[in-house]
């Protein structure tokens, strides 16, 4: 008995071993469907192919050159992705691939029902409209238009994208005038990304937007990049989006209607970049502020903040971006900046400091830039500033210190006023 029984798992161990390959070989063998080819074929031709079209890219490149109506199997080609099994296309990267022409919902595009991820940004869709076929592939998890020169009214058909965890729209703007190009107006923000609950990138930056942002964002979990410069947004920032507990990034950057406070932060925050450069953010700094360990990014430049900067912010060990400039803040610049290490762009302008520069900030190594102009420090030139060998601008203007800049000559600076 006992040899039959291993001969019998021989055999069973052969014929699994040869099911194993078959199958592998087959995944291998699997072309795309005929259907889908033809379909990416009329999509490339449905554009000319100009280097202009995708100049803000450098590493743009044609890849639809390789895409041939003598290559049988598109899953190869540069750009699509096919599922492993079935074979369908469920992604398409094109972006930066030097594609200029218009597009609307009669494109081959559409009948690619199986995408899960599309990209088109860089390139030049000619003031196209966003077409509202899109809203019915409704696999899509990733959407991404940015600088591609869509413009009009977003669709609503947009809305129906409930898969979404990640929409770019932004950028759009007129290749020759950076004049917005898109609008969303009916449908509202609002209504747009409300069920869109697991969305983790939200990028609108450059859309005429014009209302206030949505409290409902602060239920999306997920969420991770908030992105909505220059859309021209109202109303107060709803607070407990701060405390989205994957949120990375909230860039606000150029909303004047755009008013808001800090909240009290938490250790728990994995914000890295706040960027509120040129809103109506107001209020006061709060300590707690230097419980954001992750930070790297701290703008809020021509802001309407106010009161004191608290020594906390010295307690930001990633911090290499840090612009309070243009503010209404007043008292001593606290030393403990001089822990900044990272520091490359520190922007301290048009406040109502007092007294001397700390003099911690010799230990600033990284500086790259550095504008203390029009506060009111006093004193000597800051002598350390010498030792800062790394700054490219420098600009002092505007204070009351007293002294030569002697220690700063052989260096190319930028001195302003001084
Ligand atoms: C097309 O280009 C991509 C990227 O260079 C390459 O991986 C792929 O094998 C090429 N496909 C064909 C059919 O030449
Ligand atoms: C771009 O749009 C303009 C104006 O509508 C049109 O004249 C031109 O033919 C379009 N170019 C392409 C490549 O579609
Ligand atoms: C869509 O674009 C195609 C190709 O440019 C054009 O032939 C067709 O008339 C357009 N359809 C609509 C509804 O504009
Ligand atoms: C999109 O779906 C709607 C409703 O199912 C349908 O009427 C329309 O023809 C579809 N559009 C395209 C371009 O497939
Ligand atoms: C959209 O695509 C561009 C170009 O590939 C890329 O830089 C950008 O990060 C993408 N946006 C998102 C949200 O992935
Ligand atoms: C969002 O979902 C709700 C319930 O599922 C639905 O009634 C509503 O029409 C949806 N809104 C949009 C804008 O799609
Ligand atoms: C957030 O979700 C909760 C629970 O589902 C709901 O009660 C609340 O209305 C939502 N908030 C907003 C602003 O939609
Ligand atoms: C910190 O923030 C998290 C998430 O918002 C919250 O659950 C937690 O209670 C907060 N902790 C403190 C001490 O405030
Ligand atoms: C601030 O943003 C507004 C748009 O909200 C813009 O018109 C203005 O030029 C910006 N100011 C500066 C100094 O960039
Ligand atoms: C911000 O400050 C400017 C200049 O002082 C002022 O005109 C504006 O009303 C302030 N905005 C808010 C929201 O406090
Ligand atoms: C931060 O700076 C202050 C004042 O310059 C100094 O007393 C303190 O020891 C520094 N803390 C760290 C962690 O380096
Ligand atoms: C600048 O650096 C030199 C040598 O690296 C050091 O001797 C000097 O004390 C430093 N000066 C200041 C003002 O930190």
């Amino acid at each position: 008995m006992r040899p039959s029984f291993a001969f019998a798992c021989l055999l069973f161990i052969l014929t699994l071993f040869q099911l194993t390959a078959f199958s592998f070989s087959s995944v291998q063998a699997v072309l795309c469907h005929d259907d889908e080819r033809l379909a990416l074929m009329q999509f490339k031709e449905s554009f000319v192919i100009d280097e202009s079209a995708s100049a803000a890219s450098s590493y743009a490149y044609p890849k639809v050159d390789n895409w041939t109506f003598q290559g049988v199997d598109c899953c190869s080609w540069d750009g699509v992705e096919c599922d492993q099994i079935s074979g369908q296309v469920i992604g398409l990267d094109l972006s930066s691939s030097f594609l200029y022409g218009s597009i609307n919902s009669s494109s081959s595009l559409f009948h690619l029902v199986h995408l899960q991820k599309l990209n088109l940004a860089h390139n030049d869709f000619n003031y196209s409209v966003i077409p509202s076929a899109l809203g019915n592939l409704s696999m899509l998890t990733y959407l991404n238009l940015s600088n591609s020169v869509f413009s009009g009214q977003i669709p609503s058909e947009i809305s129906k994208l409930v898969r979404l965890s990640s929409l770019d729209l932004s950028n759009n703007w007129d290749p020759s005038s950076f004049q917005r190009l898109l609008e969303l107006k009916m449908p509202n923000l609002k209504s747009l990304v409300q069920n869109f609950t697991d969305l983790k990138h939200l990028h609108l930056s450059y859309v005429d937007v014009a209302s206030p942002i949505p409290s409902v964002l602060a239920n999306f979990s997920s969420l991770t990049s908030l992105h909505l410069g220059h859309c021209g947004l109202l109303g107060k920032f709803p607070l407990p989006i701060f405390h989205l507990p994957n949120l990375q990034t909230i860039w606000l950057v150029h909303n004047l209607g755009l008013t808001g406070y800090f909240p009290e932060f938490n250790f728990t925050s994995q914000l890295k970049v706040l960027a509120l450069l040129n809103t109506s953010f107001s209020g006061e700094l709060a300590a707690s502020i230097g419980d954001l360990d992750s930070l790297e990014f701290l703008g809020i430049g021509l802001c309407n903040f106010t009161g004191l900067v608290p020594s906390t912010l010295g307690n930001l060990p990633n911090l290499h971006f840090l612009d309070l400039g243009r503010n209404f803040f007043r008292g001593l610049v606290p030393s403990t900046l001089g822990n900044l290490t990272k520091l490359y762009h520190m922007d301290l302008q048009n406040n109502s400091f007092t007294d001397e520069l700390p003099d911690s900030i010799r230990n600033l190594i990284s500086l790259e830039y550095l504008d203390i102009s029009n506060c009111k420090f006093t004193g000597l030139v800051p002598a350390m500033l010498g030792n800062l060998t790394k700054l490219t601008v420098l600009d002092l203007g505007n204070n009351l210190f007293r002294g030569e800049l002697l220690v700063l000559i052989g260096k190319s600076l930028f001195l302003s006023n001084y």
